[in-house]
């Protein structure tokens, strides 16, 4: 028997992302993105992205389906982001793939779209170790998770207290005058600079804050003394030398996030750790987490950085491997819940 052929929808954010996987192959990942209409806004502006997916979805989807070389009538279940994201944007690819499935009689499936950042791994890497620790970073979301099945089993150990890890890229980056989505430009700035030059605070880790904290992160006091730096320097007349400094950040927060994420793998004595979410496309902290799990015998697993941001695969892998464990499917008239919790995996 051949696998299931599975339609992911994807409109948590800024990008409409339709992939269509059979079993854990991927066929297509369409991404049509309108980061570049919130540049001059210098974050994202949920109105604009939600017109913005409402015009890409048709052309979008007929993408996906032109590069997998499907019709949509060979598709055997649709998979949706249902939370958590922009409300009126989740709306629009909700609306979309019920209509999908009411039009062609398949089932779907409402899902949580930070397992989906987790399930995208088996696309490359095959199935999942159950358990695995999953550290996701990305523009929404910082989250420390013990995923003992990502198709209905996923704890939430961590999180972060104030700015997620892209935001705060992207703030700092803001800071020194470089383009919007910052990550990126801070990541190639960091690859010219030394990442010694400034010993920037790392939250959340006196052995105080371990006790309450022990795998929550926070990135507003760092976001700050990099703001407080750049102003000393420049009322000081000296020139801000903006490599040093996006080095030096980018140490701090990747240092962090790789203590926790080794933290949570060996005290809950789980010996995977899947990193996902657009940070996980950061160069130094992929070589960085190489390097100590590596130290600590722990398997690590990123996606490819494309699979690492918002796209339509991950949801068609999520999906796909609900159909595989056979769970149960969700209602058509389920709704969208912008702050869905980890521990709700699909919607019913
Ligand atoms: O997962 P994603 O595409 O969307 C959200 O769900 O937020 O992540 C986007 C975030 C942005 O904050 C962006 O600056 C960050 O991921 N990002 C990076 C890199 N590439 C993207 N941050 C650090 N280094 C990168 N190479
Ligand atoms: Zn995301």
């Amino acid at each position: 028997m051949t696998e299931p052929l599975v339609l992911g929808i994807e409109t948590s954010c800024d990008e409409t992302g339709v992939g269509i996987v059979r079993g854990t192959t991927l066929l297509a990942d369409a991404v049509a993105s309108s980061v570049d209409s919130h540049a001059r806004y210098g974050g994202v502006v949920p109105e604009i992205a939600s017109r913005a997916h409402l015009e890409s979805m048709i052309p979008t989807i007929e993408r996906a389906c032109a590069t997998a070389g499907v019709r949509l009538e060979d598709v055997d279940a649709l998979a949706v982001t249902a939370g958590p994201g922009l409300a009126g944007a989740l709306l629009v690819g909700v609306a979309s793939a019920k209509a999908l499935a009411l039009g062609l009689g398949k089932p779907i499936y409402g899902v949580n779209h930070l397992a989906a950042h987790v399930c995208v791994d088996q696309l490359e890497h095959g199935l999942l170790e159950q358990p695995s620790i999953a550290l996701l970073v990305s523009g929404g979301h910082s989250s420390l998770l013990l995923v003992p099945d990502v198709t209905e089993d996923v704890v939430q150990l961590g999180q972060t207290m104030d700015d997620a890890a892209g935001e705060a890229f992207d703030k700092v980056a803001r800071v020194l005058g470089l383009p919007f989505p910052g990550g990126p430009y801070v990541d190639a700035a960091a690859q010219l600079g030394d990442p010694t030059a400034i010993d920037f605070p790392r939250g959340l880790m006196t052995a105080k804050d371990l006790e309450k904290h022990r795998f929550d992160v926070s990135f507003s006091g760092l976001k700050t003394a990099v703001a407080r730096w750049v102003e000393r320097e420049t009322k000081a007349g000296n020139a801000v030398m903006v490599n040093d400094v996006a080095a030096s950040f980018q140490e701090a927060v990747v240092d962090v996030l790789l203590r926790k994420a080794i933290d949570a793998c060996l005290s809950q004595g789980v010996g995977t750790l899947v990193i996902g979410g657009g940070v996980a496309a950061n160069s130094r902290l992929r070589a960085v987490a190489t390097q100590r799990c590596a130290e600590h015998d722990i398997t690590l697993r990123i996606p490819s950085p494309k699979l690492c941001t918002d796209n339509g695969a991950m949801v068609a892998a999520l999906g796909s491997e609900l159909v595989r464990r056979g769970r149960e499917t969700s209602q058509l008239d389920f709704g969208t819940d912008s702050s869905m919790n980890i521990s709700k995996v699909v919607v019913r």
